[in-house]
């Protein structure tokens, strides 16, 4: 079996795809490859993030891997914090904080759409491949909700009335950006 690198140390999303991706490719976790520091991530879009910490990982490393970068775009705000999402309001990457900063840099803002996206790079023998996912919604204005992380809270999916923050796991896990850009990494690889 082909083994993988899944640039993340986050047991419970390697997990994931490894059930979908079966007897075709082995994940392995960071540990798994003896990979303790920490990945670099200094370009200015997703597209590069993810790009670089798999690059990173194939020139020290010389395995096949991938790595995912996701990011919340705001439309009136020029699609901010976009790659900067993590740490908008500071480097302590305070899910609260950046909230907070978000939602005072939207008031009184009409135009409340926004999307997360996620860029996934991919190097298989050596080739290059990025895969897309996205999911259009908008940002409301007070928090609902208390499941799972960062923007949840105010990020309302199109056509549901209710935030990530009050959909279950798994009913975010089947139309996040994340389980998209996913996907298509998936049917790439089978
Ligand atoms: P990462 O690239 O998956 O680590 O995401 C970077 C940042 O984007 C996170 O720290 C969050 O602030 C934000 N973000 C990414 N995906 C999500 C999501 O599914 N829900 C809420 N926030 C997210």
């Amino acid at each position: 079996m082909k083994k993988l690198c899944f640039a993340t140390n986050n047991a419970h999303k390697v997990e994931e795809v490894q059930a979908i991706l079966g007897q075709h490719f082995e994940l392995l976790t960071l540990n798994q490859i003896g990979c303790q520091e920490e990945l670099p991530e200094t370009g200015n879009t997703l597209e590069a993030n993810s790009l670089q910490k798999a690059q990173y990982l194939f020139d020290h490393y010389q395995v096949d891997c991938f790595a995912d970068d996701s990011g919340l775009e705001v439309t009136a705000l020029n699609g901010e914090p976009g790659v900067f999402s993590a740490r908008y309001a500071g480097e302590q990457r305070s899910h609260a904080d950046n909230i907070a900063l978000l939602l005072k840099n939207l008031s009184g803002v009409e135009d409340r759409s926004a999307q997360f996206r996620t860029v996934i790079t991919l190097i298989l023998d050596g080739k290059v491949n990025q895969f897309e996912g996205i999911i259009k919604g908008k940002i409301i204005e007070e928090l609902k909700g208390s499941e799972g992380f960062g923007y949840d809270p105010i990020f309302m999916p199109e056509g549901y009335e209710v935030t990530f923050a009050e959909m279950s796991i798994e009913e975010k896990g089947e139309i996040s950006h994340r389980a998209k850009a996913v996907e298509k990494l998936i049917s790439f690889l089978k």
